[in-house]
């Protein structure tokens, strides 16, 4: 799948250390409630029966992050060296468009935390609008978050 300036194909078990690197890196736990994961626990994360996995490249095959679908919606991650460039908000309008077109997905949601206000911004400039603010920590979230979705370009 392509975006602009980015691409997206689905994870494969040949990806496992790479993204087990990734989740290692503090700068890419901590906006992912600082979990990490061993190789073991990394392959039945991508091979999860809710969740697809993908990974972001650039146009150029560099592999630059990881994006997941599941039945709401999306989360995503760029290592930082990518980050700060519109590639995110890129991949990310990228799968929402193709998950509303295949009908996969009747609306197409991202749930940052409150304090990740450049997160917040990204996923405007990706195309998505507030729906709602501070909702309360629960069994996905450690904080208040944001509700946002996405408004299809169709
Ligand atoms: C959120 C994210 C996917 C957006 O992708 P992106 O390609 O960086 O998006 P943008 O280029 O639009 O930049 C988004 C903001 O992040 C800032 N930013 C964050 N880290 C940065 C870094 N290491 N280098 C440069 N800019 C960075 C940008 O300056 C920009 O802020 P601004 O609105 O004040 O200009 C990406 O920044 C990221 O992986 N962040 C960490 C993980 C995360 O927050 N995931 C979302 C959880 S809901």
């Amino acid at each position: 799948m392509r975006g602009k300036r980015t691409q997206l194909r689905r994870a494969t078990h040949a990806d496992v250390e790479r993204l087990v690197d990734w989740h290692a890196d503090p700068d890419v736990a901590r906006y992912w409630d600082d979990e990490t994961f061993t190789s073991v626990e990394m392959a039945a994360r991508i091979a999860r029966a809710d969740v697809d996995a993908w990974i972001v490249e650039t146009n150029d095959d560099d592999p630059i992050g990881y994006l997941q679908v599941h039945p709401d919606g999306l989360d995503m991650f760029l290592v930082p060296s990518a980050r700060g460039r519109g590639l995110g908000p890129d991949a990310a309008r990228a799968m929402a468009e193709h998950l509303l077109a295949s009908g996969s997905h009747r609306r197409v949601t991202v749930d940052p935390y409150e304090w990740n206000e450049p997160a917040i911004r990204a996923w405007r400039r990706a195309g998505f609008a507030e729906v709602s603010r501070g909702h309360a920590p629960d069994d996905d979230h450690l904080a208040p978050w944001v509700l946002m979705e996405y408004r299809s370009e169709c």
